[in-house]
């Protein structure tokens, strides 16, 4: 998608449609809205008179050939109340304006933002929306004659003193905006076009492109280093693991200065292995390895954008299998830091191998430590698709800035209680540690305190996106499929060092 900034009036904008929003407020017909209604005779109070339209959220209303603008369509969309419209808000009014267009085989349009909302912050959140309404999962379709795409975008309504940080805005936008489809393409192929060892390749490929440093460790080195937990995971099928490491370095890396440490589960396929999942929805199983796509995309979207902070990623990959070989309910196995393991249930297999990359990342450095995973379906009962589940070590300091962020990108995420009882219900009986709890419920959180095991005292969050890393249905701002969720978080959060 080609996006510009354009300065020029917008009564003079040559576009397919001008686009701009209205709030839910007793006069409609305010500021910038009222400037486009001068131009148009006076048209929209007339509209919004009669009932047309009513500012309530996400509400459309496609005109066209309105006199006065030289544009051909113009669409409003309902934006609220002004007190609630934040960056969120405008993020999701750009998609559902992309969506909605491209839908009508409009390929390019004008979005005007409104008075006092012609800002860095708002540029770029356009400009995230529209790059992810615009994203479809048609990769593997052969009929490629759809016309159903935006191909460009006009950011309208900033000065010319207000270009500069419209122009900053735009291109972090862009930046983000890409790096969270690059993340969304990986999480949509399929197990049998993305092992663990393509996921590795398309990795490494990525991180030089980026001038990041890259390793791949294969299941020779991975053996090596007694990666026990993330190898009984991959002895249940052919396909090799692989960990993969990317690393950002700022160009005055000061001594002593923290080290964030992401950590993605990917497991490129999850059949539950021997305590083998059921047929139905099983297929959906690919998008297993969203936490480790996503913190690919982190970085990816890090390598352009140069936080004063370094920065390891570190994803272990492999698929989750149950053949003759794969390891069994009550196996026995020693993870890298020397911890034993009771495999009670084989399909709780994301924690065993965030397990070893949790202990990885700390070996190579890193102070601080957040790990992303679709972790468990308990997380889906909580707090269904909406909210990310959050985990905390002891220092919520580090959690409540992870926190501050999500807030700051308008990305939903919630904290749940991490309480010692807990710890109890993976206490082993014939090992250090068992892989599931023996009490009933709180399945989310003692599959979080199994990772802690593994983080010790090094500050650590765990989000588990199980429930929001997939989107089951369309939405007017987002097609159904992978969300890329917590990206814009976690690169808020390095950005802010
Ligand atoms: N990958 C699943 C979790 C999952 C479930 C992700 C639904 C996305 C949607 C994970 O490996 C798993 O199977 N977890 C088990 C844990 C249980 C055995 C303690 C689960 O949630 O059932
Ligand atoms: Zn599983
Ligand atoms: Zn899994």
């Amino acid at each position: 998608m080609h996006i510009t900034l354009e300065t020029k009036p917008f009564a003079a904008l040559e576009t397919d449609a001008l686009v701009s929003y209205v709030f839910d407020e007793s006069d409609p017909i305010q500021g910038r809205i009222s400037e486009i209604d001068t131009a148009a005779g006076g048209f929209l109070k007339k509209l919004a008179k009669s009932g047309e339209f009513s500012g309530k959220p996400l509400e459309t209303t496609l005109l066209h050939a309105v006199a006065g603008l030289k544009a051909v369509r113009l669409l409003l969309l309902g934006a609220g109340k002004r007190e609630k419209f934040d960056n969120a808000a405008l993020r999701k009014l750009a998609g559902v304006a992309t969506r909605y267009l491209k839908t009508r085989s409009v390929h390019n349009f004008a979005f005007v933002v409104r008075e006092n909302d012609a800002t860095e912050d708002f540029a770029q959140a356009i400009v995230e929306g529209a790059i992810a309404a615009d994203f479809e999962s048609d990769k593997y379709k052969t009929d490629k004659k759809n016309d159903k795409f935006i191909d460009s975008l006009a950011i309208a309504g900033y000065s010319d003193a207000e270009r500069a940080a419209g122009e900053k805005g735009l291109a972090r936008g862009r930046i983000i905006g890409e790096s969270q489809s690059f993340a969304r393409d990986l999480i949509n192929e399929p197990s049998n076009k993305l092992t663990p060892k393509i996921l590795a390749e398309k990795a490494e490929a990525m991180a030089k492109q980026a001038g990041l440093a890259v390793e791949i460790l294969d299941e020779r080195k991975i053996a090596d280093l007694k990666m026990g937990a993330l190898l009984s995971v991959s002895q249940g099928g052919p396909e090799p693991p692989r960990m993969i490491v990317v690393t950002y370095t700022p160009a005055d890396p000061k001594p002593g200065a923290p080290v964030i440490g992401l950590v993605g589960k990917a497991v490129t396929f999850d059949t539950g292995g021997i305590s083998i999942k059921p047929a139905d929805g099983m297929e959906k199983m690919k998008y297993d390895m969203a936490g480790g796509a996503t913190m690919l995309g982190v970085m990816r979207a890090l390598a352009t954008l140069k936080p004063n902070v370094k920065v390891i990623c570190v994803v272990p990959a492999t698929e989750n299998m149950p053949g003759g070989t794969a390891q069994k309910p009550g196996d026995i196995q020693t993870a890298m830091s020397g911890k034993t393991i009771e495999v009670l249930n084989t399909d709780a297999e994301g924690r065993l191998i965030l397990a070893d990359g949790v202990h990885y990342a700390k070996q190579l450095g890193a102070t601080h430590l957040v790990d992303a995973a679709t972790l468990t379906g308990a997380i889906v009962v909580a707090l269904a698709s909406i909210n990310v589940g959050v985990f905390s070590g002891a220092d919520q300091t580090w959690t409540d800035k992870l926190l501050a962020s999500a807030k700051a990108v308008g990305e939903k995420m919630w904290q749940l209680p991490m309480d010692d009882e807990y710890r109890e219900f993976i206490k082993g009986t014939v090992a250090d540690i068992q892989n599931i709890g023996s009490g009933k419920g709180g399945g989310s959180i003692t599959g979080a305190w199994f990772i802690r095991e593994f983080a010790g005292d090094t500050p650590w969050i765990h989000l588990d996106i199980a429930g929001t890393a997939w989107n089951d249905d369309a939405k007017p701002w987002l097609a159904k499929g992978p969300t890329g969720v917590a990206l814009r978080t976690l690169v808020h959060l390095a950005m802010s060092y």
